[in-house]
Formats: structure tokens, C-alpha cells, sequence
């Protein structure tokens, strides 16, 4: 059973609690998640039926509180915790949540090597608090670490996290300098989201293994020619709300033939940037766009040469149907939303 459906059985068990006459506030985690074993921090609530978890969410706590041995999933969403000590984890080694999203936590009060010390660590949480950098050094079991809407303008070093597999850094304070070589030897990564910094300039040193690349709402204007060829599986690439002419982008720059989905919306794009063959989803909305030419989807037409868009957004630009070329079709023959003005 994995943890959604668990809170799903949990809030049955609450309902026929309530049903049995016990004493039953709404209010009260209990009324969530039914009884709490008895081992549990006090002020917390560890499901009777799901003890590994404690939940202290919403609690207006200002520290870590207790954490007994055998909790692996440990919640702490929306208090005041601005600081953690060294021993704050010292009875559970093998920790395999943290979640402490809407807290006041800053980088310098959280003290010694508490998360790498947790072996067995796979997600660590802290967005929505006051970090300026990120957190560590962090464990070799780390497969997704959040770190959203802080102040971060600073990264570690995440050499040797092999098994990191999504990083979430949208909505910080970002520089390319700061993320070039941040993530080298990441081999597993498949998800980064650096939406919402202050890029001006792709960044290098990216994992060749992503899968997924978001990078809208930045200051990105150019594209180094052959930037997006290394990822060779990179299926999901998002640029919307940069600053990209055409004269950024060098002519092959988004032919990748892994591509599902690209969204260049929100840019100042007077043509529309070549494309693999293979790509599903192309946003191009609010741009600058003058003229549409199928040599752009289709380098060559023919019975097994077509482009594979079935959703093609072109609204917001000076194209009208007009401008569309009679031979469009025998190119986009699998397209089944073209929008326009
Ligand atoms: C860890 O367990 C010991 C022994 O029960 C206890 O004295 C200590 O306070 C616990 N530490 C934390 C941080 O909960
Ligand atoms: C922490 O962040 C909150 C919300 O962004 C802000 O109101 C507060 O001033 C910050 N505190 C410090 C110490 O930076
Ligand atoms: C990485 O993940 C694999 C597969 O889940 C696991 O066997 C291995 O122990 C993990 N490595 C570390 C350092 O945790
Ligand atoms: C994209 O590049 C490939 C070679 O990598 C080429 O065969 C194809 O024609 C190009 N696509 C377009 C639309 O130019």
C-alpha cells in the first residue's frame, strides 16, 4: 500500500472511530489519522495502524520535538522550526522522509552533519523556508530533494549522490555560475526544475541522464549551439517566459530527437525554432512569431517522413490562417489541436 491510499484507509478508520462513540474532536489529528501509538512525541500523532509515520504538522512548533526509534516518514510541515540541533535525529538513523516544507529554517542554524548521518534517507523536503544555500552534505541514499521557494543562491557540491534522482530548486535566487558543475556526476538525475532564478545563460555541466528540464521564467537569451544534443534521453524541456530571439537560437538547437515536449512560450521568437520529427507538444504562444514554414517540423515530406505534433500552440503571434502554407497538413498529419488567433 503506498502512503496516499494509506491516509485514504486511515480517514475511514477515524470515521468509524468517531461512529463508536469515542470521544472525537475535528480539530485533532485524531480525527485524521485515528489513534496515536503510545510511543509517539506527545504533541505529535503517529497513526496506530501506520506507526512508522509521525505527523506533527501545523503545530506552531519551534524545534524539532522527540522522535522515537522506528519512525521513518516524519512530517513537520507548517510550523516556526528555525533552527536544528546535531541530535535531533540521534534515535532514528533510518529515517527515510524528512518533510519539513513552511518552516524559518536558515542555513547556518541547522548544526553538524544531521543529514548524512540518516543512511537511509531517500526525501528530503525544506521548501518555503529561508535557506540562502543549499543543505548538506547529504546522504548517498538521496532520491529527491526539494528545496523550492527559499533564497538560495548558493549550491554544494552533490558529488557521489548516485541515487539522486529529482532535484526541486524552482523559485529561488539562482545564477548559472552558481549551478554549472553543482550537479556533475549525478548519474541517475531525470528531473531538474530551475524555474523561477535568475539565469541569464544556460548553465553547463548538466547530468546527461535528465529526462525532464525546467527552466522557464529566467533571462535566458541564447542557446550554445549543440547545448541540448549531450542529453540524449531529454524528452520534456521547458523555456517559457525567457528572453529567446532568433538570433539566440542556433538552427538546430531544438532538433533532439528524444524531445516529446518543448515549450518556448512567453519569448520574443520572430521563427519558428526547427524540431525533431519525433516531437508531441510544441507551445510557441505569446512570441513574436511573423511566419510559419514546414521546414521547420518537416525537413523533407514523404509517406514515412510527417512530424509527430498533435499539439501545436501558435496564439499569441502575428501568424493567422492566412499565413498558413496549403501543403501544412501533409506534414502535421497527426496534429489534432492547432491553436491560433
Ligand atoms: C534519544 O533517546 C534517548 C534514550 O531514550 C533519550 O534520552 C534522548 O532524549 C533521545 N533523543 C532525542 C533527540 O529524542
Ligand atoms: C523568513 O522568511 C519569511 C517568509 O519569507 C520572512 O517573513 C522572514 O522575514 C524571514 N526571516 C528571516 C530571519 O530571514
Ligand atoms: C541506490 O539504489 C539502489 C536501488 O534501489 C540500492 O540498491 C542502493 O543501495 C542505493 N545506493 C545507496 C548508496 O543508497
Ligand atoms: C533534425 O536533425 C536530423 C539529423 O540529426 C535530420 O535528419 C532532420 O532532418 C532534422 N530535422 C529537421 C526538421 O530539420
Amino acid at each position: 500500500m503506498n502512503l496516499s491510499t494509506f491516509i485514504v484507509f486511515l480517514t475511514l478508520i477515524g470515521v468509524s472511530v468517531a461512529g463508536g462513540g469515542y470521544y472525537y474532536d475535528y480539530d485533532s489529528p485524531l480525527s485524521i489519522y485515528g489513534l496515536s501509538s503510545p510511543n509517539c512525541a506527545p504533541e505529535c500523532n503517529c497513526p496506530e495502524s501506520y506507526p512508522t509515520a509521525m505527523y506533527c504538522d501545523g503545530l506552531k512548533l519551534k524545534s524539532v520535538p522527540m522522535v522515537p526509534p522506528g519512525i521513518k516518514y516524519l512530517y513537520l510541515r507548517n510550523n516556526q522550526i528555525d533552527h536544528i540541533d546535531e541530535k535531533a535525529f540521534e534515535n532514528v538513523t533510518d529515517l527515510q522522509w524528512l518533510i519539513l516544507d513552511h518552516n524559518l529554517l536558515e542555513n547556518s542554524k541547522i548544526k553538524g552533519r544531521i543529514f548524512s548521518k540518516l543512511k537511509q534517507l531517500k526525501k528530503l523536503h525544506i521548501n518555503y523556508n529561508n535557506l540562502t544555500e543549499s543543505v548538506g552534505p547529504l546522504p548517498k541514499s538521496l532520491e529527491d530533494l526539494q528545496l523550492t521557494h527559499n533564497k538560495i543562491s548558493k549550491l554544494g557540491s552533490f558529488e557521489g549522490l548516485v541515487n539522486l534522482t529529482f532535484i526541486h530548486l524552482q523559485h529561488n535566487q539562482l545564477k548559472e555560475d552558481a549551478i554549472s558543475a553543482a550537479f556533475k556526476g549525478l548519474k541517475s538525475l531525470e528531473y531538474l526544475d530551475l524555474s523561477f532564478n535568475q539565469m541569464t545563460k544556460l548553465p553547463s555541466g548538466l547530468p546527461v541522464s535528465l529526462l525532464t528540464l525546467y527552466l522557464d521564467n529566467n533571462k535566458i537569451s541564447n542557446i550554445p549551439d549543440e547545448y541540448f544534443k549531450r542529453f540524449s534521453g531529454l524528452q520534456y524541456l521547458h523555456l517559457s517566459h525567457n528572453e529567446l530571439a532568433d538570433g539566440g537560437v542556433p538552427g538546430n538547437s531544438f532538433n533532439v530527437s528524444s524531445l516529446i515536449e518543448l515549450d518556448l512560450s512567453y519569448n520574443k521568437l520572430k521563427s519558428i525554432p526547427t524540431v525533431n520529427e519525433n516531437l508531441e507538444n510544441y507551445y510557441l504562444q505569446v512570441n513574436e512569431l511573423e511566419k510559419f514554414e514546414v521546414k521547420s517540423f518537416c525537413k523533407i515530406l514523404g509517406p514515412l517522413s510527417y512530424s509527430k505534433i498533435r499539439h501545436l500552440r501558435l496564439d499569441g503571434n502575428r501568424i493567422t490562417q492566412i499565413n498558413l502554407p496549403p501543403d501544412m497538413f501533409e506534414c502535421l498529419r497527426v496534429a489534432n489541436e492547432i491553436a491560433l488567433n
